[in-house]
């Protein structure tokens, strides 16, 4: 090293150390990954958001996606679509409904605490706590969770799961709003609880939430946490539904409160100084399990002095966890594979896929998804049928995968499960599986199926799509 290098060795040195720091300190600002805790006492925020009432889709389609540094919801599409938003503010603005408004805060606060110390059950519902340890969110889980959350998650998903954190308006698709309860990808079997009724809500298995946290959501910004390894993605799926749990209650209070729907409207105008009691009953008896409806729901606000957002989220919350626990009980059974394995797939399997896939995919995965019409799903958020030229999956590529999708369907998007009929349904779904394999590759499908797919003025044969 001659004298120059010695007059520059200071200056090398402290470059050498700091460069490192610094951009360790400027990665650790930009990815949340700060050693920053929340206190104990930070609370989640109320929801401010709407609440988007869409039982089912609109029929007009939406006129693009929101442009970037937009909210992933447009209220003016929606509301030009004839869909209702109640805006959560407005609960202050009658006496009871301002009560109802604090009441659910306390007990959010009492069922779900805080971010930096989240638990599921409040101290004064041990039953609640027993079912949440039966679903693996125990307070230790959920604590390590929400730890792992805040690292990884926050900056897209927010604190309180809403979908909209620092990154997300730059994002399309935008990152869920985890607080409505709604998953787009199950393999949980339709079933009923041991009562008797329906679940309220498509709910997905443990399973599935931590297949779409290790893989990620191929084709979105939701990243493969593949790394963490199963604890941690144990801990963050049962984080997951705790704010999903707590967000679903809020909406539904919520809506319950604030719903414009034409049965509550025509009662609250008949008798307008009875709305608290109409709108608590009406909440009581379209989310919870009765016999008979009107005798039992009558029973249950007999034994409160007045309508009690107290008892009702227990009763609710109650339900939410039984059906979770139902849900991992009971996975979609899936057929066996009828064709001999390891052998190409027969022309006549890929040919019938096609036929079923062009009598109930094609009105939404219109010419196999390259022109697809947009759709707003349950979010009132924007989504494109998926391009299946195109081998790509939120969902996860694997044949198993791809038969979930078709035999569960997509609720949250209004995609229906497919019928397979009744001569021979587990065969009907694996042809349209290994349809859907064969449809981005056009030297696999026969060749009167390719000429439908992609007409031989498309592509010249043998080249890629
Ligand atoms: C860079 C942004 C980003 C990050 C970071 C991210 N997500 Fe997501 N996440 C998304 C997007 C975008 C979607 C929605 C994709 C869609 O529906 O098309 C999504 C969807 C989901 C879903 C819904 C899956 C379903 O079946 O419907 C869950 C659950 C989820 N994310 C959890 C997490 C958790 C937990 C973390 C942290 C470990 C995380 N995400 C980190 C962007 C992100
Ligand atoms: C009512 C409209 C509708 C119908 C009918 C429909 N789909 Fe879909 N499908 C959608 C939408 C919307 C998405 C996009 C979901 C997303 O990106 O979040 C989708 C996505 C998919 C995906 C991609 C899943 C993933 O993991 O990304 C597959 C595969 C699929 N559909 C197959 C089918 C098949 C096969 C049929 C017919 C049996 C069908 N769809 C019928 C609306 C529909």
């Amino acid at each position: 090293m001659g004298i120059i290098g010695k007059d520059l060795m200071p200056q090398t040195h402290i470059n050498v150390t700091w460069f490192p720091a610094a951009l360790l300190m400027a990665l650790a600002t930009l990815s949340g990954c700060g050693r920053v805790e929340w206190n104990d006492d930070l609370e989640y925020p109320d929801r401010t958001s709407s609440i988007v009432v869409l039982d089912k889709p609109p029929d007009q389609a939406p006129p693009g996606f929101p442009l970037p540094g937009r909210p992933a919801v447009v209220p003016e599409w929606l509301t030009a679509r004839g869909v209702t938003l109640l805006n959560p503010a407005s609960m202050s603005e009658k006496p009871w409904s301002d009560n109802w408004k604090n009441a659910l805060h306390e007990e959010l606060i009492s069922h779900f605490a805080t971010p930096g110390k989240p638990r599921l059950g409040a101290p004064d519902a041990p039953a609640l706590t027993v079912l949440a340890n039966e679903l693996g969110l125990t307070e230790s889980k959920l604590a390590e969770g929400a730890r792992l959350y805040r690292r990884l998650c926050v900056q897209c998903h927010g604190m309180s799961g809403d979908g909209v954190g620092a990154s997300s308006a730059w994002l399309s698709p935008a990152p869920r709003d985890l607080r409505t309860g709604d998953f787009k990808f199950i393999s949980t079997a339709e079933h009923k609880l041991p009562s008797g009724f329906q679940p309220l809500k498509a709910r997905p298995r443990h399973e599935d939430l931590v297949r779409s946290l290790r893989s990620g959501l191929e084709g979105t910004s939701m990243p493969s946490f593949a790394l963490l390894g199963d604890e941690s993605l144990e801990a963050i799926a049962a984080y997951v539904l705790h704010l999903s749990i707590r967000g679903e209650l809020e909406f539904t209070v919520m809506n319950g409160a604030l719903r414009q729907d034409r049965e509550t409207l025509q009662l609250v105008t008949k008798s307008p100084e009875q709305e608290e009691l109409i709108r608590y009953k009406r909440l009581l008896s379209t989310t919870l399990e009765w016999e008979d409806p009107e005798a039992d729901v009558d029973d249950f606000v007999a034994k409160q002095s007045s309508p009690s957002i107290k008892a009702y989220a227990e009763k609710y919350i109650d339900r939410v966890l039984r059906e979770y626990i139902a849900a991992n009980k009971n996975p979609l059974p899936v057929p066996a594979y009828p064709y001999p394995e390891n052998q190409p797939v027969p022309a006549t399997s890929l040919t019938a896929g096609h036929t079923l896939f062009k009598a109930q995919c094609v009105n939404c995965h219109a010419d196999y998804g390259r022109q697809s019409d947009l759709r707003f799903d349950i979010w009132g958020s924007v989504v494109r049928p998926a391009n299946l030229t195109q081998s790509q999956y939120k969902g996860g590529r694997r044949p198993v995968d791809l038969y979930y999708r078709i035999a569960r369907g997509i609720p949250p998007c209004a995609m229906p499960k497919a019928n397979l009929g009744d001569t021979d349904p587990g065969r009907a779904g694996w042809d349209l599986v290994n349809f859907l394999q064969a449809l981005p590759h056009p030297d696999q499908l026969p060749s009167d199926v390719r000429d439908q797919v992609y007409g031989p003025s498309r592509i010249k044969l043998g080249a890629n799509p």
